[in-house]
C-alpha cells in the first residue's frame, strides 16, 4: 500500500518546487526522539520540512547506528570521531563534519540557484536535505572501528561500496526513490548515469570537501617528509 508524501515548499526559497512522492506504509514511523537524538549529530535534519521523510531519515541513522560497524553497532562517540575518509591521508576532518558541510553547501548553493534562476532550475529542498543527510550512512557499513576507535573499512566494504548499502538501508525504511538515487549516483557509481539536479548538487559539495580533505592530506604527508 503507498500513499503520497507531500515535500514542502520553503518558506526561505521561493522557487523550490512542490513534488508529491510516493512512500510504503509498512516502512512508516519513527519515535520523536529518534529525530531529536539524530537531528543532535546532524541539524539539517529539521530543515527537512516534510514530517514523514524526516522521521525515516532518522529511523535510516538510528537502524545504521544499532546494526553497522560489522555488527556491533555505532555509539554516538564513535561516529562522532571516525574520520571524513580513509582515503586522504591526515586531513583533521571528520565524518560528521562532512555531513553537515555538505547539507549546508547544498543548502547554500540551492538558494543560490533559485535566487538567481528561478524556476528554470527546480529543486526539492526536502530531496536535496535528504539525500546529503543520507549519502554516505552506508559507510556505517562499509567501515568498522576496533575496541581503540581506530577505523578500518570493513570484509563487507570491500564487497559493496556504501552507496550501494546505502539504498538498502534507506529503501528498507521507504526513503523515495528521488533521495535512494542521491545516494546511488552521488560519487563516480553515478558519472554513467544523468543524476538529477539535487544529485548534482550534493555530487559536487561532496567533492568539495573531499578533494580539500586530499590537499589537506597531502600538506601533512610533505610536512612529515
Ligand atoms: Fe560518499
Amino acid at each position: 500500500m503507498t500513499t503520497t508524501m507531500s515535500t514542502p515548499t520553503s518558506t526561505t526559497m521561493n522557487t523550490t518546487t512542490h513534488t508529491t512522492i510516493a512512500v510504503s506504509h509498512e516502512t512508516a514511523q519513527s519515535p520523536e526522539a529518534d529525530t531529536s537524538f539524530v537531528a543532535r549529530i546532524f541539524p539539517a535534519l529539521l530543515h527537512i520540512e516534510s514530517p514523514p521523510l524526516r522521521s525515516r531519515v532518522a529511523a535510516c541513522w538510528i537502524d545504521a547506528m544499532a546494526t553497522g560497524n560489522g555488527g556491533l553497532g555505532w555509539t554516538e562517540d564513535q561516529l562522532r570521531r571516525l574520520p571524513f575518509t580513509l582515503k586522504a591521508g591526515e586531513n583533521g576532518m571528520l565524518f560528521v563534519e562532512h555531513l553537515n558541510s555538505c547539507a549546508e553547501q547544498c543548502r547554500a548553493i540551492a538558494g543560490v540557484l533559485s535566487a538567481t534562476f528561478g524556476t528554470r532550475v527546480p529543486i526539492n529542498l526536502d530531496v536535496l536535505i535528504a539525500g546529503a543527510l543520507l549519502a554516505d550512512i552506508g559507510k556505517l557499513f562499509e567501515l568498522q572501528v576496533n575496541e581503540r576507535g581506530t577505523p578500518s573499512q570493513s570484509a563487507g566494504g570491500r564487497l559493496v561500496r556504501h552507496p550501494f548499502s546505502g539504498v538498502a538501508i534507506a529503501a528498507r525504511h521507504g526513503i523515495p526513490d528521488e533521495v535512494l538515487h542521491i545516494i546511488a549516483a552521488h560519487s563516480f557509481e553515478g558519472d554513467k548515469i544523468e543524476r538529477s539536479i539535487e544529485c548534482i548538487i550534493f555530487h559536487h559539495a561532496d567533492f568539495v570537501d573531499f578533494d580539500i580533505a586530499g590537499f589537506l592530506g597531502r600538506r601533512a604527508t610533505e610536512r612529515r617528509s
